[in-house]
């Protein structure tokens, strides 16, 4: 089996790597190649990525290309895990917006609106030229914004799944705090991509006992820590949502929070150099505990599991259930059947098809249906481009909505962008 990493020049990839080198029953890699236009990072990368093969006594041959024509030929499946514009975009992302007193952060509000327009074209580039030189692969979408990035693709008519590691991180937090196994803990994972809820957690399956409210009852206060929002909001929800929901219900608090601390993107930026200096060294082969302060835990565990299941049937022993960015197809009778929602869904060689979910409550409903709509607009305003477009994405947004302001922020996402968007 070979894969392809898009981006595989990412500080991220050893995370990967070390998850294809412990998970190799579940995934028997035989050819992982990382594709970058960053070549000096990228051998760093590989570089890594060779010794913990090594160290791990793992059989499977690592190169690295910036061809990526060259990389993905053969692939029997393509991860995209780029960022169009680096850390540098991603601070802007996070720092105009605040100018409006309105949420910075690269995946919600006006900043995710502007890396959706940035990434949406370069995939669907990149996913072209998949089908072209391969058209049986199977794309695993990890890129932000990943519902808008998955829609894109789906809409193309691309084989693609979009994936994300907030539920992965619920599932295994949700474990340790319950003390079994993960792989038994099952979510009731509903919302849209970085705008879920887990509405409960089953032992052993679908049908299996919901012990979710015990586990806010007897562990709320570590839970709520954990999201840094009130252990009370917790209670009254009745379900727990990812920490992406506090950008909607304590936005004016996160605001007043970013403007006074260091954009994410230049902790991340300073990370990534201590991260590259670390891989540069010959001696180390293995991921380094520096890695962790990332947000991307576990993400090596979910894709291994979703390439398993979607290769599946040929050497692939992935999980039947996992929770993956797909279309609703009714699933949320609410939603239109092409918008893009995450919840669990049956994964095979087929792909990936939702399952059915617990009716949801007016609260979480309208929410899912506001940014759901946004979403449908900031992809017409990412394929189609033009200011307009931009203007009325950003007034459909529940955290923007207002004239005045959808109009100064179309103005700063331009400005701010302008050498990635062919329109502008
Ligand atoms: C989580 C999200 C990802 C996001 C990442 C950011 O993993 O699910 O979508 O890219 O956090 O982490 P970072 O360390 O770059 O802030
Ligand atoms: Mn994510």
């Amino acid at each position: 089996m070979k894969l392809a990493v898009v981006g595989g020049g990412s500080t991220y990839t050893p995370e990967l790597v070390d998850g294809f080198a412990r998970l190799r029953d579940t995934l028997p890699v035989e050819e992982l190649v990382l594709v970058d236009p960053a070549t000096e990072r990228l051998e760093l990368v590989g570089g890594l990525a060779r010794r913990i093969f090594a160290k791990q006594g793992h059989p499977g041959v690592i190169r690295t290309t910036s061809d990526l024509d060259a990389g993905i030929a053969d692939a029997d499946a393509v991860l995209l895990q780029l960022r169009v514009g680096g850390q540098a975009a991603r601070g802007q992302d996070e720092t105009w917006p605040l100018e409006c007193g309105c949420v910075g952060q690269e995946t919600t509000g006006a900043g995710g609106l502007a890396k959706a327009l940035r990434t949406v074209p370069v995939v669907l580039d990149i996913a072209e030229r998949v089908r072209r030189t391969n058209p049986e692969a199977w794309i695993i979408d990890f890129t932000n914004p990943v519902g808008i990035v998955t829609r894109a693709l789906l809409q193309a008519g691309h084989k693609a799944v979009g994936l994300c590691n907030v539920a992965i991180g619920f599932q295994r937090k949700f474990a340790g705090l319950l003390g079994v196994e993960p792989g038994r803990v099952h979510l009731d994972h509903v919302g849209l991509n970085h705008l879920t809820w887990e509405l409960g957690a089953r032992l052993d399956g679908p049908g299996g006992e919901d012990v979710l409210p015990r586990l806010i009852r007897d562990h709320g206060d570590a839970v709520a820590e954990d999201l840094h929002m009130p252990r009370a909001l917790l209670d009254r929800l009745g379900v727990v949502p990812s920490y992406y929901l506090r950008y909607y219900y304590q936005h004016d608090e996160v605001v007043r929070e970013l403007r006074t601390s260091p954009s994410r993107a230049s902790q991340v930026a300073q990370m990534e150099r201590e991260l590259l200096a670390l891989y540069g060294d010959p001696a180390l082969d293995e991921k380094p505990e520096l890695l962790a302060k990332r947000g991307g835990a576990f993400y090596s565990e979910a894709a291994v599991d979703l390439a398993a299941s979607l290769l599946g049937g040929r050497d692939g022993r992935g999980s039947p259930h996992q929770v993956v960015n797909a279309y609703n197809n009714g699933t949320l009778p609410f939603l239109p059947d092409d918008a893009v929602i995450e919840v669990q869904a049956a994964v095979d060689g087929k792909g990936a098809r939702p399952l059915p979910v617990p009716r949801l409550d007016p609260l979480l409903a309208g929410l899912v249906s506001h940014v759901s709509a946004y979403e449908d607009l900031a992809l017409d305003a990412a394929l189609r481009g033009g200011r307009e477009r931009v203007f009325t994405a950003l007034l459909a947004h529940p955290l923007i909505g207002q004239y005045e302001y959808a109009e100064r922020l179309t103005d700063a996402l331009i400005a701010h962008n302008r050498e990635h968007l062919a329109w502008a």
